[in-house]
Formats: structure tokens, C-alpha cells, sequence
């Protein structure tokens, strides 16, 4: 099977646990994958140290990001393409894992669309446009490069910043990268490793729920996990296997949400 793993940024404060590695390392036996990062919360950390404190802000769809400037998209790259992916790949190596860490930019593997102009609301629900920075949508992915790298048995470690059509780097979204990746390589399982047991509504954890089923309870799903389910759809559509959302934390969280043994497991129908 071809697997995209996302790491959530909550589960990556002291790089990648062990026991993750370890996981993946078995699963790497007898399939492919490509990991996606993400790392939020470190980047907000180091720009507050360079005092550029970081402002978030909400979509009307109630997506939180962070506003992303030039002084932040500078940041952002260094703190997540530089230090982070940097951490992940050492930590596969060290356990014989080949890996090669890339940003979107590297061969061009994410070209997207700067968003011009961006909504926000205000806590009080009012709507205002603001200028998009370097943020975008991806429009397009280099499959052949991640193929190439698979082929020879390497396992790639995506950074999420795309190339815009300026030649400029964007922010994008960890969970829709992955998701996005995952539909334009064909994966057979989407998997969101983050820092709860999946997906939870009235205080409990959703073993399995459909596509159908989940978009009528989006409107009852918070910021963080929200943008999940989003990702998760959008990869069924493009033809994804299964998507599971899970904790990274504790022993083989990925081989035992791929068993149905933890986690939320999304399925087309
Ligand atoms: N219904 C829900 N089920 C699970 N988590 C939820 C839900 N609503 C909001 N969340 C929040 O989503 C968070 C996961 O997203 P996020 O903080 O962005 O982590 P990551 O770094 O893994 O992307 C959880 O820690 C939780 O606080
Ligand atoms: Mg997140």
C-alpha cells in the first residue's frame, strides 16, 4: 500500500517519538510512504523569540490560520523546512530509514495559487477582507519526483509551502497538503496523526463514520479537527482508500489505526 502520513505540529515538539518511528519503520517493509509535517506551534514559538508575535486569524467556514505576511512566510520556511523537517529526517535515519526531506518548493512538488484577498470574521461575527499574503491553494503537484524517490526506496518528508506562479513561497495547509498528495499520488490511506484519539463528539471517539454521514456533523466539530475532516473528504474524493485520524502518541499508532484498532476511520460511503 502507498500510505501519506501527517504529522500534526502538536506531536512534533520534541521531533518524532520513537515509538512512531519504529511503527513506520515495519510498516516501511512491505509499503511506501510519504510523510507531510507540520509545526504551528514551534513556528509561533521562534517568531515571538525574533519578536514578530504571530496573529491568527478565522475564516466565515470557521478555519483558523495564521496570517502569514513576508516577515512570516520568512519564518515559517525556516522553522519548518529548516529545523523540523530537518528533526524528522534524522530521527528516520537514525533508525535506517532512507529519507529525503523537501518543501513544496524542491522540484517544484506543490505549485499553488497566492489567494489575493482573504475573509476573516471577528469574534463579534462581522466580515472583513484583508489581503491574502503568502498563503494560496494548490493547483498542481509533481507527482513524478515523490514517484521517483518511492521507486528507489526513499521515503519523502514533505514541508507544506508551495511555489506560487510568481516563484514565491506560500503557506499551505498541512492536512489539505496531505490530502492533496495523497488523491495526486493514488495513496491507498490517508492517515492524520495528531495529539487526540481521532475524531470525538459528545466527549467520545467516532470509530468509524462515512463521508455522508460526517458532513452533517461539521457544523458540531472544532477548529484543528475541523480542517481534518475537510482534508479527509477532499481526499476520498480524489479517490483515497480510507482516511484515519489518530493519536501519534502510544505504541504503533499508525499500524494499529490502519487495523481499525484506534483512532476514526473515514470511509467513502
Ligand atoms: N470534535 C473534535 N474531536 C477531536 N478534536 C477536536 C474536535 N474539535 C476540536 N478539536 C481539536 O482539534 C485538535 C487537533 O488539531 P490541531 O490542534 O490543529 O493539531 P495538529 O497539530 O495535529 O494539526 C485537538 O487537539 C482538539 O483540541
Ligand atoms: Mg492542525
Amino acid at each position: 500500500m502507498l500510505l501519506v502520513v501527517k504529522m500534526g505540529g502538536s506531536i512534533l515538539k520534541e521531533g518524532a517519538s520513537s515509538d512512531l518511528v519504529t511503527d513506520l519503520k515495519a510498516l516501511l517493509a512491505e509499503n511506501k510512504a510519504v510523510l507531510v509535517h507540520g509545526g504551528g506551534v514551534e513556528v509561533t514559538e521562534i517568531a515571538s523569540k525574533l519578536g514578530k508575535e504571530q496573529k491568527f486569524i478565522m475564516s466565515p467556514e470557521g478555519f483558523r490560520s495564521r496570517y502569514t505576511d513576508k516577515e512570516t512566510i520568512e519564518i515559517y520556511s525556516m522553522v519548518m523546512a529548516g529545523k523540523i523537517n530537518k528533526q524528522i529526517v534524522l530521527a528516520m535515519q537514525s533508525q535506517g530509514i532512507p529519507t529525503v526531506g523537501l518543501s513544496g518548493l524542491d522540484g517544484a512538488i506543490l505549485k499553488a495559487e497566492r489567494k489575493t484577498r482573504l475573509i476573516v470574521v471577528d469574534e463579534k461575527g462581522r466580515k472583513r477582507v484583508i489581503d491574502g499574503g503568502y498563503t494560496g491553494k494548490i493547483n498542481q503537484v509533481n507527482t513524478d519526483l515523490i514517484n521517483f524517490m518511492l521507486e528507489k526506496g526513499y521515503t519523502p518528508i514533505v514541508t507544506p509551502i508551495a511555489m506560487s506562479e510568481e516563484y514565491e513561497p506560500l503557506n499551505v495547509d498541512g492536512d489539505r497538503t496531505a490530502a492533496i498528495l495523497a488523491g495526486a499520488l493514488k495513496a491507498d490511506r490517508l492517515i492524520l496523526l495528531t495529539n487526540v484519539e481521532g475524531l470525538m463528539l459528545k466527549g467520545e471517539r467516532i470509530p468509524k463514520i462515512g463521508a455522508s454521514e460526517v458532513k452533517e456533523v461539521l457544523g458540531s466539530i472544532g477548529a484543528g479537527m475541523s480542517t481534518k475532516v475537510h482534508a479527509a473528504l477532499e481526499a476520498l474524493n480524489q479517490g483515497v482508500g480510507e482516511v484515519l485520524i489518530t493519536s501519534g502518541a502510544g505504541k504503533n499508532p499508525i499500524s494499529s489505526a490502519l487495523k481499525h484498532e484506534t483512532g476514526t476511520v473515514i470511509t467513502r460511503v
